[in-house]
């Protein structure tokens, strides 16, 4: 059997503790190495979350690169990744469903006051709040891609209106999202358009006390801005699951701050198995002399 080269680039974490055992079962075809190869000009695949800003110049013969998930403008941001290298997604059926049930749960957390709650259950207060129902509530949706359109479609399901935006949609779009939106979800890509677009301008923008769930990419919210707009009160409260550099910092302000909810990274990621299946199709399709099916569009960036 002819095998595919495939190299492990990142500077996060250990790709092949991660990734080994589930390749060799489901992308037996493809052979993993690491960065220091001895023979880097027979690697022609590489698989790569946040890798080091020189990774890719070792590897004259690549032909694509495949990220782990759903978001790959860690690699396109790699300022050794070649022009034109053919960028390749991970699109899990399962990832939308489990970003669902994620926002779900903020959503709910604060539709219902959970927060609020907690707070009294510490001071021992009882205190009633009857929250309106869900069909008064509106979830403001930025980014209605695959994952867009479930958690959309999920929130309707139990009777949340729903506000979507796709940057297609222009600025006036947003305005008018960001004007009814009682909870606020960023779901959109990083690119050079998105990023710092969670600012102080766009929480200006947002119904005074509304509250944001930022599942997208770290760098599309300006940290200072949004620790301002919770404690002025313009906004109600913050769940955050991803961040420009991860781990967060233990000294973060936003592990202790009473508006945040803060957890690792975790709202939806592509199983291992997905992934290994789709370097073993890119591979096969390399071989066989096609463009990888599941390329994204680089002058787009996703
Ligand atoms: C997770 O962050 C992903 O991009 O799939």
């Amino acid at each position: 059997m002819t095998t595919t080269r495939c190299v492990l680039l990142s500077a996060a974490f250990d790709m092949h503790e991660y990734f080994g055992a589930v390749m060799a079962e489901h992308a037996p075809a493809v052979t993993l190495v690491g960065p220091d190869t001895a023979e880097p000009e027979a690697v022609t695949l590489a698989l790569a979350w946040r890798p080091p800003g020189d990774g890719f110049t070792r590897f004259p013969a690549l032909q694509a690169v495949c990220g782990i998930g759903a978001g790959i403008d860690n690699i396109l941001s790699c300022p050794s990744l070649p022009a034109g290298l053919p960028v390749v997604r991970v699109l899990d059926p399962r990832q939308g469903a489990a970003m669902a049930e994620y926002v779900l749960f903020h959503v709910l957390w604060h539709h219902r006051r959970f927060g609020r709650f907690l707070e009294q259950q510490r001071q021992a207060r009882w205190q009633r709040f009857v929250a309106p129902p869900a069909g008064e509530m509106t979830v403001g949706i930025l980014g209605l891609g695959r994952i867009g359109g479930e958690v959309a479609g999920t929130l309707q399901g139990l009777g949340y209106r729903v506000a979507g935006w796709r940057r297609a949609d222009g600025p006036a779009g947003l305005d008018a999202v960001l004007a009814r939106s009682d909870i606020l979800v960023n779901l959109l890509p990083l690119t050079p358009e998105t990023r710092g677009i969670l600012d102080h301008r766009l929480f200006r923008r947002m119904k005074p006390g509304a509250s944001l769930v930022q599942v997208g990419r770290g760098e599309h919210l300006v940290e200072a801005d949004l620790l301002a707009a919770l404690d002025s009160g313009r906004l109600s409260g913050a769940a955050l699951d991803v961040f420009p550099d991860e781990p967060l910092a233990a000294s973060h302000p936003f592990w202790h701050h009473p508006g945040i909810v803060v957890t690792p990274h975790v709202a939806s990621e592509a199983s291992p198995v997905e992934v290994a299946r789709t370097l073993a199709r890119t591979a096969a399709e390399l071989a066989a002399g096609q463009p990888p099916s599941a390329a994204i569009d680089r002058r787009r960036g996703y």
